[in-house]
């Protein structure tokens, strides 16, 4: 029995730490649920065999009455700001002349780049392996103890195997902005006052003295560094996070060692451009010297080591009053809410309006027209309100909550909510908004990619009437494009001849650009690379339509539905007269030198693009997918790979540069 303990410890701590550390599990959930409920079975029956490091200790123990103080050994330092290109270099400027005047010339820097989490930082203390106590940084130096809290969070490892005596490891806790959400909107709906951002919540919650709390918020640690050891010495900043992670502490996949100036300016600025596509908020970069020895001959300026800098973001959250809700039509008369705003600067532009996605969630997250909300925007994604500010929910004398329009914004037909959709729908299939949708998607970038015809352009050559549908694009002439503003005689020919060209565009992507509900990208490709002619697809019941990859019964229904659609019909035959490409090029399936090859592509490639990648590997009979498991062949890694490249070593992966992927193509070459 013992034994079998012991067994199940060790299978969790595998596979805790595969799920929530590397983000990579092994086996599903509810295969760790049954160890998990073995466990604690086992150690409800025999006390005796529960251990300090047993994962059903997560729980955190008992509620504390107050949080104790604690001494930092090594006082937890803060940073000094770089805010351009230009403080940056002169950051290296001034710990050169440093060094200069101790004798170093010419130091060889290298610098390790680390994203800048915006949480709250935090120290771990292990003894013999073992976590004994984990604080908050406080004034960096006296902090707080905070271990039942953090002994709850599944990231931050019990134990550690082969830790010296002695082991501080620090790090920032934060809160994901999907959990974040997820808790703001909870709270509200139970008549709670909201938190105002992730930092906040993940500091609130740390903070508390019941850690039934803490397990029920989900927070995460990044580990960023290793403070107090007895025992253990790095040469290097890059040693240290490689031991952390070689010994199950989770450190950012993204963190990059550097050897130049110019390298690191790069470096920051590529972060500052990801930082939208990035699930937790991060406020800068954090650049550090990785050499210890000369991070000692630097030292510190006040609580600021010279090694280390914090290039900031503008903050990308804000709050505002929301003015109104307004309705949009989307291309299968889906309405969407968005919300119009007080005028706000925020993450580097003026935002005037918000997405709210659709009517579920604008009820989830209780906003009303008159409450101050707080307003997200990063990078180059869409703005949206992630909730209503905290002092708002309290109000008394708030407005109703928003409901979808009785009659569609753009044609005032009475609008349905058909059971089975989380939208309400305008049903009139000639709405004018919805057509201009349909003809926009179908000139845009990923679908038909045609040159010189925007959102702008479409809209007037369908209030003039000279396109009804994306079939009569094809029969646009010169003289009626001079004649809209903003064309002359050769930015018309140069957008006709843009027309014309998008007659080329994979089978898949004319799927996708024709406007069918369930359809994107993806799924456009893998129905042209499953039935090869736009007749077979006709032709096809639901059954074999969902023997296409990725497509659920549900999903199939809809397509077959939509493609028996007379008008879908007339739109597709139209265009095929028109000369829109409506079968697949290439060698037949089971043929070519790829096939049942799978490939991942990462990065940026020096020549190709993703799309002509991603299209001469299916010509080849090859399939291009998005993740990367120990079913993928082959991931296809370019400049500034990012986490899959990672995962592919891991997982022992072939890795291809380009010259390797174009010599797979074409053997012969
Ligand atoms: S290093 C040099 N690395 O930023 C020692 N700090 O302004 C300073 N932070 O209190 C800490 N991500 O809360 C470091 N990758 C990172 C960080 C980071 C976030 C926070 C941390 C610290 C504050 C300093």
């Amino acid at each position: 029995m013992q034994r079998r303990a012991a067994e199940l410890r060790a299978a969790l701590h595998h596979h805790g730490h595969r799920y929530y550390v590397l983000d990579d599990p092994e086996i599903g959930d509810d295969e760790y649920d049954a160890l998990l409920d073995e466990l604690r079975g086992l150690e409800a029956a025999h006390p005796e065999l529960v251990t300090s490091d047993s994962p059903t200790r997560r729980v955190g123990g008992e509620p504390v009455s107050s949080l104790a103080k604690v001494t930092h050994e090594l006082p937890m330092l803060s940073l000094a700001n770089a805010r351009s290109p230009e403080e940056l270099r002169a950051w290296i400027e001034r710990m050169s002349s440093h060094l200069a005047r101790e004798g170093i010339e010419d130091p060889d820097f290298t610098y390790v780049a680390e994203p800048k989490i915006d949480g709250l930082a935090i120290a771990l203390r292990y003894e013999d392996g073992v976590l004994v106590r984990g604080a908050t940084r406080g004034n960096g130096e006296v902090g707080e103890d905070v271990t039942h809290n953090l002994r709850t969070m599944p990231t931050i490892p019990l134990t550690v195997q082969g830790a010296p005596p002695v082991l501080e490891v620090r790090g920032e806790v934060y809160m994901s902005l999907t959990d974040f959400a997820a808790l703001n909107e909870r709270r509200a709906q139970d008549g709670l006052s909201t938190f105002m951002n992730p930092r906040n919540a993940a500091a609130g919650t740390v903070r508390q003295l019941d850690p039934r709390l803490a397990r029920e918020r989900p927070l995460s640690m990044w580990c960023y560094g290793v403070g107090v050891t007895d025992g253990l010495t790095f040469s290097s900043h890059w040693d240290s996070l490689e031991w952390l992670r070689e010994h199950g502490f989770r450190v950012n996949a993204d963190v990059t060692l550097l050897t130049s100036e110019d390298e690191v300016v790069a470096q920051c600025l590529a972060w500052q451009e990801r930082r939208g596509a990035l699930d937790f908020e991060i406020d800068g970069v954090v650049v550090k010297v990785s050499d210890r020895e000369l991070q000692r001959r630097l030292g510190a300026v006040g609580r600021d080591p010279r090694w280390a800098v914090a290039w900031k973001f503008p903050p990308t959250t804000k709050v505002t009053t929301l003015l109104d809700v307004l309705w949009n039509v989307g291309k299968f008369g889906d309405l969407h809410p968005f919300a119009v705003l007080e005028p706000v600067h925020v993450g580097g532009v003026t935002v005037k309006l918000a997405t709210l996605h659709n009517e579920e969630d604008l009820l989830r997250k209780d906003l009303r027209v008159g409450d101050e909300v707080i307003v997200l925007r990063a990078g180059d994604v869409i703005p949206q309100v992630l909730s209503p500010a905290p002092h708002a929910v309290e109000r008394p004398d708030r407005a109703d909550p928003p409901r979808p329009p009785a009659r569609c914004p753009s044609c005032e037909t009475p609008t349905v909510k058909p059971a089975e959709s989380v939208f309400t729908c305008c049903p009139n299939r000639l709405c004018p908004d919805r057509q201009w949708q349909l003809l926009k998607h179908f000139v845009s970038r990923g679908a038909m990619d045609i040159d010189g015809l925007g959102e702008k352009q479409v809209a007037a050559l369908a209030r003039r009437g000279l396109i009804a549908t994306a079939a009569d694009l094809y029969r646009l002439t010169e003289e009626q494009l001079t004649e809209l503003e903003g064309y002359g005689e050769i930015s018309a020919r140069n957008t006709l001849a843009a027309i014309d060209a998008s007659r080329e565009r994979p089978f898949g992507r004319v799927l996708f650009a024709v406007g069918l509900e369930e359809v994107g990208e993806v799924t456009g490709r893998n129905l042209a690379a499953r039935f090869r002619t736009i007749d077979a697809l006709l032709a096809a019941t639901p059954e074999e339509i969902e023997a296409t990859p990725g497509v659920g019964p549900k999903m199939a229904q809809r397509i077959a539905q939509q493609l028996a659609d007379e008008q879908m019909r007339a739109l597709i035959a139209d265009l095929r007269e028109q000369g829109v490409r409506f079968e697949l090029e290439g060698p037949a399936p089971g043929a070519g030198p790829l096939v049942d090859r799978t490939f991942v592509l990462t990065g940026s490639l020096p020549e190709l693009t993703r799309e002509e990648a991603t299209q001469r590997i299916l010509a080849a009979g090859g399939r291009v997918t998005s993740g990367v498991s120990k079913k993928t062949d082959y991931v296809v890694a370019g400049a500034s790979p990012g986490s899959k490249l990672e995962k592919a070593e891991r997982l022992e992966v072939a890795v291809l540069d380009e010259p390797g992927l174009l010599a797979l193509l074409d053997p012969e070459d």
